[in-house]
C-alpha cells in the first residue's frame, strides 16, 4: 500500500510516503505469534509513539552502553566511514527513528540523496522534518514502510537532477543500519535480511552496519536490566500497543519484564512472564495463558567480529572494514556487495 502522508509539501526538499500495513494484516500477524505454542510478539511492535520514547529513554541509562558507544564510534571515524561511501551517495536508512545516528555523518559523507524509513509513520514525518530544517542542502525521501516484509529499498531510488552532481559516475546506495538492530534478528533472519537488501544494491553500493559485540554477561545483563525500569517499562508497553492495533485487551500489570543473556545462544532474551493465570482477547480471539507462561518479545544477539564477517559472507557481502571502541564494546562495520 502506498499513499501520500502529507498531501502538503512541507518543504520543497522533502516528501513523504505511507507504505505500512493495514490492520487486518497487522491482527493476522499478533494472532500467529500469540497463538503459537511458543508465544511471541514480534520485537518491531514496541515502537509505537510511547514505545519509541521509552527506547530513547533507555538509550540514556547509565547501563545501557550500545547507543552512546556506537555515536562514539561514529563521531571518531566519521571521515572514514565517509570515504567508504564516495560522493554522492544515496543513504537508505530502515528504521531511522529519531534520524539521530546519521547526523554524526551527514556532514561527512554529505549525500546526493537520504531516505529515512520507519513503521511509525507520525514519528517519521516529524523526524524527517526536523532533520530536514536543520540541513536545508539535504534532499529527503521519508517513506513510511514496514522494512521487516519482502522489500526493504524502496525500488526507484534515484537522485531528481543528476547534473547537479560533482562528477557523473553512478552514486552508490549505502544503506546505513546502526543500533545493533541486526541483532534483533535470528542468525538466519538476519541473513536473509542482508539477502534482500543486497538483492537491490549494485556492485559497489554497500551497508554501514553496528553491531554489539560479545562481552561479559553481567555487563549484557545489566543493559536490559537498568535500574530506573525503562526497559521493563519499554517491554511492558508492546501489550498498551497491541491493545491498540487489533483491538486487545490485555492488562499490562498482570505481567511481568524478564531479561536474561543466553551465553551459549550469545543473545539477550526478553519476555513477558504472565504473573496469573488469564486470558486476553486479540482480535477477537481469546488467548489463554498460564502462571508463569511467557510471551517471547525480542533477541538481542551479540556477535563477534569474525560472526559478523560471516554472516556478510553468507549474505552475498564482504566486511570491508570495522571500526571499534577502545573496550571492544561495539562495532561499526562497512559490508561491501561482492
Ligand atoms: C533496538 N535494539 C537494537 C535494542 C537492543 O538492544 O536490542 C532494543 C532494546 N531492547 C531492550 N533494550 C533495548
Amino acid at each position: 500500500m502506498t499513499a501520500t502522508l502529507n498531501a502538503e509539501t512541507v518543504n520543497k526538499n522533502i516528501t513523504y510516503e505511507d507504505q505500512s500495513s493495514n490492520r487486518s494484516q497487522v491482527c493476522e500477524e499478533i494472532l500467529v505469534g500469540l497463538t503459537s505454542s511458543f508465544k511471541y510478539i514480534e520485537p518491531k511492535y514496541f515502537y509505537d509513539e510511547y514505545g519509541s520514547g521509552l527506547f530513547e529513554k533507555i538509550t540514556k541509562t547509565d547501563e545501557y552502553y550500545p547507543t552512546r558507544t556506537e555515536k562514539s564510534i561514529l563521531n571518531k571515524y566519521a571521515s572514514e566511514i565517509a570515504s567508504a561511501c564516495g560522493e554522492n551517495a544515496i543513504v537508505v536508512e530502515p528504521g531511522c527513528g529519531s534520524c539521530e545516528k546519521i547526523r554524526l555523518l551527514l556532514d561527512a559523507i554529505r549525500p546526493s540523496l537520504y531516505v529515512p524509513m520507519d513503521i511509525s509513520a507520525d514519528y517519521l514525518q516529524a523526524s524527517a522534518a526536523t532533520l530536514s530544517a536543520e540541513y536545508p542542502w539535504l534532499t529527503v525521501r521519508a517513506v513510511a514502510a514496514d522494512f521487516s516484509g519482502e522489500r526493504i529499498i524502496p525500488h526507484d531510488l534515484h537522485v531528481d537532477d543528476v547534473s547537479s552532481l560533482k562528477n557523473s559516475s553512478k552514486p552508490q546506495t549505502m544503506v546505513f543500519y546502526p543500533g545493533s538492530t541486526i541483532g534483533n534478528m535470528t542468525p538466519y533472519q538476519a541473513s536473509d535480511f542482508l539477502t534482500s537488501i543486497r538483492t537491490s544494491l549494485s556492485s559497489g553500493d554497500g551497508i554501514i552496519l553496528g553491531v554489539d559485540l560479545i562481552k561479559p554477561d553481567g555487563i549484557l545483563n545489566a543493559a536490559y536490566n537498568d535500574r530506573e525500569g525503562i526497559t521493563a517499562q519499554f517491554n511492558l508497553n508492546i501489550l498498551s500497543h497491541i491493545n491498540r492495533v487489533a483491538s486487545a485487551d490485555f492488562k499490562h500489570d498482570t505481567f511481568l519484564h524478564h531479561a536474561f543473556y543466553n551465553s551459549m545462544a550469545e543473545r539477550i532474551e526478553m519476555y513477558l512472564v504472565s504473573k496469573a493465570e488469564q486470558w486476553a482477547e486479540v482480535a477477537g480471539e481469546l488467548i489463554y495463558f498460564e502462571k508463569g507462561e511467557m510471551i517471547h518479545t525480542e533477541y538481542s544477539h551479540k556477535y563477534s567480529l569474525e560472526g559478523i564477517g560471516e554472516l556478510a559472507q553468507s549474505a552475498g557481502f564482504k566486511l570491508e572494514q570495522s571500526w571499534t571502541d577502545d573496550q571492544d564494546y561495539f562495532s561499526v562495520n562497512i559490508l561491501r556487495v561482492v
